[in-house]
């Protein structure tokens, strides 16, 4: 990486960096890294927070656990410790990622937000310009750029009517940590996917009474069937079965564990569980004890909302409830838009245009990692894709450096 600043030229210090500058430093970050590190092509990791994995560290509730068992969740080239259980914590999972950061020695720059990243034809590289926690600016400048910010980049908050004047705490669910500081209130939650129900379960487990908002349908599935986990059964059928015949066999051992959950309020959706993930990104939610609360009514399921009103809200059926609190559970989305002035490679919601297994590669050295809607797997299919693409790459043109005699630099320096 070189380095230079000269306030003459440039309004902000520039850093040509040898090799590709990855964005985040999250799971998906990280394992692009470890596969350029273990092909020797050096690189770059910029993370707007001051630790990896920000959103397992700061931003998930205590209780919550992988979903998935830990041979889905594991990324390339380093397995979990034996020890861990079926479903590692978020705590041993956040210690793996660290140890996974120091097994292949990768040390991303913290506080450096990335708010811009534009391909420059004229020199044929791509400009990234970051801002950091005291407002200096950088500009790095890289021949391929690895967008690593994930899926749940930023907090969806719907605008509702009423909202300001409500009066009460409103938090979203990154910010909740446990149902503690809830105890003897009234909560609504607003949403019914994992972070909804997983909220909710835990506010009854802490002794508050929770509403939660179901203004639609929701696919909710035993984590396990038959002592399989559900994803992997799925996933095992999907070699043998079309996917619509997987959802039909799905629906009906949820059925047969779960019973017809319609007549609690949760309406399925019309299309199988598998098909809309593929489809609308929308995930089914593995129940991990809710729905035994919302069948004794510790979790009521109320339709949606309508409006807020100081210290109340009134549904869409015209009920009001009186709470003394809300967690917005209502999601997260990319925030590729906000930042990457592309429009070719993603889509305006942030997401690669080309569905998984293509949404990878875009081009003029342009890469996505973790957009694939199918969680740690996707993560390590993509990285691992990545590194070796941009390693083949590095090592032919290594060569025809050798050849040539021509040091690495010369092409971007002569840009300036
Ligand atoms: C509550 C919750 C639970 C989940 N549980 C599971 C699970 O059990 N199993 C599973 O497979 N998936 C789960 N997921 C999905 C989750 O997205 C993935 O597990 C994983 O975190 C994806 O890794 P990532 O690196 O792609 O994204 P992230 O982990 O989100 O990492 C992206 C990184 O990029 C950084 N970043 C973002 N924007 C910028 C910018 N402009 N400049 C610099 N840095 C930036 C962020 O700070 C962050 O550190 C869960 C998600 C949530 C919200
Ligand atoms: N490991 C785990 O156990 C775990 C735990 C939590 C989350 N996760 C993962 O994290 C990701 C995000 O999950 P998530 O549950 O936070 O988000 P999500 O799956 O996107 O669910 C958002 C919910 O909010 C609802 N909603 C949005 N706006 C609303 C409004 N104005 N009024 C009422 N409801 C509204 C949605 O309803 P509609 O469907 O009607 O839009 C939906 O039920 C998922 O991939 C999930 O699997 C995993």
């Amino acid at each position: 990486m070189f380095s230079f600043s000269d306030p003459s030229m440039f309004s902000r210090r520039c850093v040509l960096v040898n090799g590709p500058v990855i964005v985040g430093a999250g799971p998906s970050g990280l394992a692009v890294a470890a596969g350029l590190r273990q092909q020797g092509v050096p690189y770059v990791i910029l993370e707007r927070a001051d630790c990896i994995a920000s959103l397992w560290q700061n931003k998930t509730y205590d209780r919550l656990k992988l979903h998935l068992p830990k041979k889905f969740c594991q990324l390339p080239n380093f397995p979990f410790p034996e020890h861990y259980p079926e479903y590692p914590t978020k705590r041993q999972f956040i210690e793996y990622l660290e140890s996974y950061a120091r097994n292949f020695d990768i040390n991303p720059l913290f506080n450096e937000s990335v708010e811009s990243a534009k391909y420059d034809e004229a020199c044929g590289l791509w400009r990234v310009q970051t801002v950091n926690n005291n407002g200096s600016k950088v500009e790095y400048i890289c021949q391929w750029l690895v967008v690593a910010t994930g899926e749940n980049a930023e907090r969806v908050v719907p605008e509702i009517e009423g909202l300001k004047e409500f009066g009460g705490e409103v938090i979203h669910a990154c910010d909740y940590k446990s149902g503690e500081k809830f105890r003897g209130k009234k909560v609504l939650v607003v949403g019914c996917g994992n972070s909804g129900m997983e909220v909710s379960l835990d506010l009854c487990n802490h002794d508050a009474k929770p509403s939660m908002v179901v203004r639609s349908s929701v696919h909710v599935l035993p984590r396990e069937i038959l002592g399989k986990s559900t994803f992997e059964l799925a996933m095992f059928m999907l070699k043998w079965l079309p996917l619509w015949l997987v959802d039909k066999i799905m629906l009906f051992f949820a059925w047969m564990i779960l019973g017809n959950i319609e007549k609690y309020g949760l309406k399925r959706p019309y299309l199988g569980p598998l098909e809309l993930k593929n489809n609308h990104g929308k995930t089914p939610v593995l129940d991990l004890g809710a729905l035994e609360k919302i069948r004794s009514r510790d979790i009521k399921i109320v339709p949606g909302i309508k409006r807020f009103l100081c210290g109340m809200v009134e549904l869409v059926n015209g009920e009001k409830l009186e709470i003394d609190a809300v967690v917005l559970a209502t999601g997260y989305c990319s925030n590729v838009p906000y930042w990457l002035q592309e429009s070719e490679f993603f889509s305006k919601n942030g997401f690669p245009k080309a569905p998984f297994p293509n949404g990878w590669k875009g081009n003029d050295g342009l890469y996505a990692v973790g957009f694939t809607r199918r969680g740690l797997s996707g993560v390590s299919a993509d990285a691992v894709k990545i590194s070796q693409d941009i390693g083949k790459v590095w090592k032919d043109d290594l060569k025809q450096i050798k050849k040539q005699k021509v040091p690495t630099h010369r092409r971007c320096i002569s840009t300036f």
